[in-house]
Parts: structure tokens; C-alpha cells; sequence
């Protein structure tokens, strides 16, 4: 993390190392934030935010399924995260907005206390289609269950989610696979635990639909987008735990994953065990278009400059 760079912090730029709370934060105790991943690509018209608007809305969406006051309009948010993309003189970076119930008044109810907003950024490895030819992630199906939507609303991007996700995350790792696949509490699949999944059989690309309890991923809209405008079939279905194991090809996007292959789960090799052939193609699109080498697609930035 470059110590050097600025976060802003209720509309202003800080130095990274005054950018503090204080211990006694509602969001600390009880998990009342949301926030926002995005990412910041240095295409030939210069450093460009990808999809801000579609995130800034999520945002919001969050705050309202959560029923938090945003103390910011969509304008100055946006605006908040250019300055501090800006300030950093990245050219390429992961941003995060979060929004928080701040120190003031403990206890359960969050309300008394005022929503803090933050916008940092920082380097982040690009994903593998970047990374070059890697052997793909082998993964393991959770033992955790995905939350229901029934307990909290799924689509907030909420940190109180991804406690969840962080149990099956280090699960995986522990057992020694790169990741999670989580099942829902009506044993379909739903998404990793910072990704969606797509699975490949006779060419047509299936994936689980919002109510499957998943986050509406922006990286997943991009990837259907792009798929369907390439003649590829795209549908929305419930994918159960088998589908993984006879697919023949399975593949996460995430705006910090972007496209992943999947080629092994719970040692069962997907496919012939490498990444397969339509995924190579989405995630090469995907690259070009992320970079802004894609005219078709310029309309998903905003400049930084
Ligand atoms: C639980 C979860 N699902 C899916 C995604 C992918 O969403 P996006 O493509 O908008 O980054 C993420 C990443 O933010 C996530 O945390």
C-alpha cells in the first residue's frame, strides 16, 4: 500500500496516514457498512474508470436496502472518486468506496450515529487474462452456506455479507484450493466468495440468477454483454452442485478476479483440466475492452484527467 497517497474522507483529500476511526465505530462492532469495488485502467485515452456509474448506483442501492442516508448525492461521490484516482497519479488502480455508521452512540441501533463516507485506491494485480496462461483456479465447494436473502438483502454489498464469504474463503485456502464456491440454502450454486460463476456446456453459458442470493456484479452484466454481442448464448438458470462437475468449462468474473478460469473443483478436473476455449475468448475481450482498446464499449468509462 503506497503510504504516500491521499484518501478522501467526508469530501476531503487526507494523507493516508491521518486517514483514521475511531475504535468505538458502530460499522466496527456491528458491520453496518457498505462499500463498492471498482477499477481504474490506463487505456489509450489515459487512466479511465470502468462502469463508475453502474457502481455509484449500486452504491446507493446498498445504502437504501440498508436504509442509510447517504450524506453525498451520486455527483459528488463520483467526483469524490476521480479526485482521490487523481491525487494517487495512478494510472491503473482498485478503488473503494465504503459508507459507515460512524463513533458516537454504541449499542445495536445504527442510526444515531452519522454515516462516514471514504474513498481509497490502490495498486491491484490485474486478473489472470492479463497475468498470462495460468492453470486456473481450483476450488472447493463451501460447507458454508451463501446467507438467504431472507436474512439480509444479498444485493447490498454489504460487509456484513462477507463474513460469510471470509469463512468459506479461508475454508478453501486452508484445504488447499484458490477459492469457494457457495451453494444457497437450496443447494444451488450461487457465487464465489468475491466472484460470480458462469458455467460452459455445448457452447452455451449458463449462470445463476439474482435470486439465486447473489451480488448483481457489474463485471458479470459486462461479461453477458459482451458474450451475447459476440453470438454466444447467455441464460439466467439455477445451477446445481452436479452441473459444476460435468460443465465443460466454469469461470468466475469479478471486477478484482475480472475473468477467471476455473479448472478444477473438489479435485474434479472441469473440462480436459485447462482453461477452455470460450473463456480464453471472454477473457481476452474482456481485456481488450477493460482497456479501452474496444471502441464499442467506450461508453463504460469516465476519464480521470
Ligand atoms: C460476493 C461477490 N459476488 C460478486 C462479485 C462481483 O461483482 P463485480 O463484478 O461488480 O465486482 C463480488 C465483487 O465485488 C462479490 O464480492
Amino acid at each position: 500500500m503506497k503510504t504516500q497517497s491521499k484518501i478522501w474522507m467526508n469530501g476531503k483529500l487526507v494523507p493516508y496516514n491521518n486517514a483514521k476511526v475511531h475504535v468505538l465505530t458502530h460499522a466496527l462492532h456491528y458491520s453496518t457498512a457498505i462499500f463498492e469495488g471498482i477499477r481504474c485502467y490506463n487505456t489509450p485515452k489515459g487512466p479511465m474508470i470502468f462502469r463508475l456509474p453502474e457502481h455509484v448506483e449500486r452504491l446507493f442501492k446498498s445504502a437504501r436496502m440498508y436504509s442509510m442516508k447517504m450524506p453525498y448525492n451520486k455527483n459528488e461521490i463520483s467526483q469524490g472518486i476521480i479526485n482521490t484516482v487523481k491525487a494517487s497519479k495512478l494510472k491503473e488502480c482498485y478503488i473503494r468506496p465504503l459508507a459507515y455508521y460512524g463513533h458516537g452512540v454504541m449499542g445495536l441501533t445504527p442510526t444515531p450515529n452519522k454515516v462516514e463516507v471514504a474513498i481509497a485506491c490502490w495498486e491491484w494485480n490485474a486478473g489472470e487474462s492479463s497475468a498470462g496462461k495460468t492453470r486456473g483456479a481450483r476450488c472447493k465447494v463451501s460447507s458454508w452456506l451463501r446467507i438467504d436473502s431472507r436474512s439480509q438483502p444479498m444485493q447490498a454489498k454489504a460487509a456484513s455479507n462477507y463474513a460469510n464469504a471470509a469463512l468459506a474463503r479461508v475454508e478453501a485456502l486452508r484445504d488447499g484450493y484458490d477459492e469457494a464456491i457457495m451453494l444457497n440454502y437450496h443447494g444451488k450454486v450461487s457465487e464465489g466468495s468475491a466472484e460470480n460463476i458462469f458455467i460452459v456446456n455445448n457452447g452455451k453459458i449458463s449462470t445463476p440468477p439474482l435470486n439465486a442470493g447473489i451480488l448483481d456484479g457489474i463485471t458479470r452484466d459486462s461479461v453477458i454483454k459482451i458474450a451475447r454481442s459476440e453470438g454466444l448464448e447467455v441464460i439466467e438458470r439455477d445451477i446445481d452442485r452436479e452441473d459444476l462437475y460435468v460443465a465443460d468449462e466454469v469461470f468466475m468474473t469479478g471486477t478484482a478476479a475480472e475473468v477467471k478460469s476455473v479448472t478444477e473443483i473438489d479435485n474434479v478436473p472441469v473440462g480436459n483440466g485447462k482453461p477452455g476455449e470460450i473463456t480464453r475468448k471472454l477473457q481476452d475481450t474482456f481485456f481488450e475492452v477493460s482497456r479501452g482498446k474496444d471502441e464499442r464499449y467506450l461508453d463504460w468509462f469516465t476519464p480521470v484527467a
